[in-house]
C-alpha cells in the first residue's frame, strides 16, 4: 500500500478588518521589530498604511522595504535582506501578490547569517534544493493583496535568478508563513483585469489540482469548493470592484487553491510558465488561455471528475459544457480568446512545447504528455 502525508498547517484569519489584529499576532509570534515588504503600487494604493498602523499601535518597530518589482529577481531578495539585518527585524510582513509573498519568503529564509547562505541556485526545487532548508529563520506573517497564486499558504517561492535567467521555484514547508491574515478590503484596489488574470490563476490551480494524479480526498474536496466559490463570485469581483462578499469570496478561493495544489498541477501549469518565462503573459492570462485545452485533451481519462468541476462551476454537467464555460467567463472578464491575440504565432510553439515538457508539473496531469502532447494543446489555446 502506498503511504501518503496530508498537512494543513497554515493558520489563517479572513474577515473585514482582519488586519486589526495584526499586533497581537506579531506579540504571539515574538515579533517586536517588523520589516513590512510591499511594492510601488502597493504603496501606492496606501493598502499598507493600516498596517503599519496597527503594527505601531501595538507596540510593533516597524520599517519598510519596497524594492521588489513584478515577478522578483535575485538583487531584489538580497537588498531585502540587507534592509532586514540593518534594521535587526524580527518579523517578516509581506503586503502584497505574489511577488512580494514569494520575495518576503525567502528574504526570510537568509534573514539569519550563516544560515541558508548558498547561492540561491542550491536551493532550486528542480535538483533537491528543499533538502538544504531548515526552519531556522524569523517567523513570517503573510497579507495577500490580489486573489491568485495563494502563496500566503503556499510552500513555494519562484523567483528569477542571476545564474540562469529563469523563474525558479524554491520550495519547502517551512517556507509555509506563519500566519496569513486575509482582509478582503486589501483586494478592493486591484484594478478589472488583474482581478481577472488572478482569478483565473486560481481556478486554473483549483481545477488542476482537482484532477491531478494522486489520493488526497482533502484537497479534492477544497479544490471543487475552491470552484464552487469562483464560479459564483469572480464576475462580480470583476464588475463591482468593492463588493467585499466577492472579494472575500474570491481570497478564500485563492487560498483553496494553492492547498489543493500541495496534491499537484498538471498540463497547464507547464504550458503558462514558458508563456510567463519567455513572453511575458502574466500567469494568469498564460493559464486562462490554455486551461480549455486542458481540460479537453484530459477528458479521455478524466471525464466523471470534469462533470464534477461543471457541476461546482454551475454549469450542466458535461465536458463540452464546462470548456465553453471557461471561456465564457474569459470572455466575460475581457480576457483575450486565444494566444494568437497575445502575439504568440505558431512557429514558436514547438520551442515554448519543448520548455514546457521539461517543467515538473507535467508529471502529476492525470494524462500522459510530451512535448507532442502540449504542442497539441497550445494549438488548440491558438
Ligand atoms: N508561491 C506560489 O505558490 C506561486 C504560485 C503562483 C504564482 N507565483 C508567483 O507570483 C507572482 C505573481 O503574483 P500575482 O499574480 O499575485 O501578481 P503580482 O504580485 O506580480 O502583482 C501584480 C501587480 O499588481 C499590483 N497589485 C497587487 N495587489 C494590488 C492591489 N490590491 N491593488 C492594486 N494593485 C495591486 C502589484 O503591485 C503588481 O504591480 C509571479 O512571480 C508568480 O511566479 C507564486
Amino acid at each position: 500500500m502506498n503511504l501518503v502525508t496530508w498537512a494543513y498547517p497554515t493558520r489563517i484569519l479572513f474577515g473585514e478588518g482582519a488586519i486589526q489584529r495584526i499586533g497581537l499576532e506579531a506579540h504571539q509570534l515574538g515579533g517586536s521589530r517588523a520589516l513590512v515588504i510591499a511594492d510601488a503600487n502597493v504603496v501606492a494604493t496606501r493598502l499598507i498604511d493600516p498596517v503599519i498602523a496597527a503594527l505601531e499601535e501595538a507596540g510593533v518597530v516597524t520599517s519598510l522595504f519596497t524594492e521588489v518589482r513584478e515577478n522578483p529577481t535575485e538583487q531584489n531578495i538580497q537588498a531585502g535582506v540587507a534592509s532586514l539585518r540593518a534594521k535587526h527585524a524580527d518579523l517578516v510582513v509581506g503586503v502584497g501578490g505574489g511577488s512580494v509573498l514569494d520575495a518576503a519568503k525567502l528574504i526570510r529564509m537568509r534573514a539569519l547569517p550563516d544560515v541558508h547562505d548558498r547561492p540561491l541556485l542550491d536551493y532550486d526545487e528542480a535538483t533537491g534544493g528543499e533538502r538544504y532548508i531548515s526552519p531556522r529563520m524569523p517567523a513570517m506573517i503573510a497579507i495577500p493583496t490580489t486573489a491568485g497564486t495563494g502563496s500566503e499558504v503556499g510552500r513555494s517561492a519562484v523567483v528569477t535568478l542571476d545564474a540562469n535567467q529563469r523563474k525558479t521555484v524554491i520550495f519547502s514547508p517551512h517556507l509555509q508563513p506563519s500566519v496569513a491574515i486575509l482582509d478582503p478590503r486589501m483586494t478592493a484596489t486591484l484594478p478589472p483585469r488583474l482581478t481577472a488574470t488572478t482569478g483565473f490563476d486560481a481556478l486554473s490551480h483549483c481545477v488542476e489540482a482537482y484532477l491531478a494524479l494522486g489520493d488526497h480526498p482533502l484537497c479534492d474536496a477544497i479544490a471543487l469548493g475552491g470552484v464552487r466559490l469562483i464560479g459564483a463570485h469572480l464576475r462580480r469581483a470583476f464588475q463591482t470592484p468593492d463588493d467585499l462578499g466577492a472579494r472575500g469570496a474570491m481570497q478564500k478561493a485563492a487560498m483553496m487553491g494553492a492547498v489543493a495544489f500541495q496534491k499537484g498541477l498538471g498540463a497547464g501549469q507547464a504550458l503558462a510558465h514558458p508563456l510567463a518565462n519567455d513572453r511575458g503573459l502574466q500567469q494568469g492570462l498564460a493559464k486562462a488561455l490554455c486551461l480549455p485545452a486542458v481540460v479537453e485533451f484530459n477528458s479521455t481519462v478524466s471525464q466523471e471528475r470534469i462533470l464534477h468541476l461543471a457541476e461546482a462551476f454551475g454549469v450542466e454537467p458535461s465536458v463540452a459544457a464546462f470548456v465553453d464555460g471557461l471561456k465564457q467567463l474569459r470572455a466575460d472578464l475581457g480576457l483575450p480568446g486565444g494566444l494568437r491575440e497575445v502575439g504568440v504565432t505558431e512557429h514558436t510553439l514547438d520551442a515554448l512545447a519543448t520548455k514546457a515538457a521539461e517543467d515538473a508539473s507535467v508529471r502529476t496531469n492525470p494524462r500522459p504528455c510530451g512535448h507532442d502532447e502540449l504542442l497539441g494543446m497550445y494549438r488548440a489555446s491558438l
